[in-house]
């Protein structure tokens, strides 16, 4: 899975949506305490930046070396590779302890995970009462119906190379097992929806299709799914390449507390 991960990091970077801050200030407004964060899967850091605006310390872990190749650098920030040998105890003592942590964040990350372990961990770690744990991911870009019309038959052929773990994001982790107790903001059955609009050139959308696990996959098994005939389709609708077009990011969050 870190290999994945590694082979995409570049293009992963220059594509993806940026969260608001404003998701990280309603998170922060839920935890009892603002001393210690844990941003899990952090890729480049986005998100770990974004929390830090709001606790002492982040803590920021990644399996994959070269996804934290690309890690923005933050004085409240401690970047670790955590390879998917490490224990449970000795995650537990790379954030000092258990019972310490008073925010988890999980931003498109949570569906690679191995959840029964993640989540037995997560418990252990967070603070009680008192600490959340908030996990999202978005799985589509909204464009314009005449281009959707021609990015389904992609995304459908895409479909056929996607992992089960994939599928909980594309389902908009509406079957995601999620066992925490609600704080209001999203629960295991009814995630919370939200949006990221983004401006974009047809380059940045070829860079999404490109760094999702599905084309890195079928490419690995000889089949680029990016023909210069289905770029043409798509560039075509799109407007040209130079058209900035104002696409709309479908978030899905869930966030919860351990149960008394
Ligand atoms: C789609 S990226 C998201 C990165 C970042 N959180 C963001 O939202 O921009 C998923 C990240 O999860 C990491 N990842 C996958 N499985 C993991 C695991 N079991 N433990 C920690 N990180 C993992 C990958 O290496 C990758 O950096």
């Amino acid at each position: 899975m870190a290999g994945l991960f590694d082979k995409q990091a570049e293009t992963y970077l220059q594509a993806r949506p940026t969260y608001p801050s404003e998701w990280y200030s309603m998170l922060a407004a839920h935890t009892s305490h603002h001393s210690l964060a844990w941003d899990v899967g952090t890729g480049n850091g986005q998100a770990a930046l974004g929390v830090a605006e709001h606790y002492e310390q982040v803590i920021a872990t990644d399996v994959s070396e070269g996804q934290l190749s690309f890690a923005m650098p933050h004085p409240r920030v401690r970047y670790v590779h955590t390879p998917e040998s490490m224990t449970e105890d000795e995650m537990v003592a790379l954030m000092g302890g258990e019972n310490r942590v008073d925010l988890i964040t999980v931003a498109t990350a949570v569906h690679w995970f191995d959840l029964t372990k993640f989540y037995k961990l997560a418990k252990r770690l967070l603070r009680k009462p008192g600490g959340i744990i908030a996990v999202w991911t978005y799985n589509d870009v909204v464009v314009g119906p005449e281009f959707n019309t021609i990015s389904e038959r992609l995304r459908e052929k895409l479909s056929h190379f996607r992992s089960a773990d994939a599928n909980y994001a594309i389902d908009g982790y509406r079957n995601l097992p999620f066992p925490f107790e609600s704080v209001g903001l999203g629960h295991e059955g009814q995630p919370m929806q939200l949006e990221i609009p983004k401006e974009l050139l047809f380059e940045g959308y070829l860079k999404l299709v490109k760094s999702s696990s599905a084309f890195v996959l079928a490419k690995e098994q000889g089949v680029d799914l990016l023909s210069e005939e289905v770029i043409e389709e798509l560039e075509s609708s799109w407007g040209g390449p130079s058209e900035v077009r104002t696409v709309t990011f479908k978030v899905f969050m869930l966030a919860g507390t351990v149960a008394k």
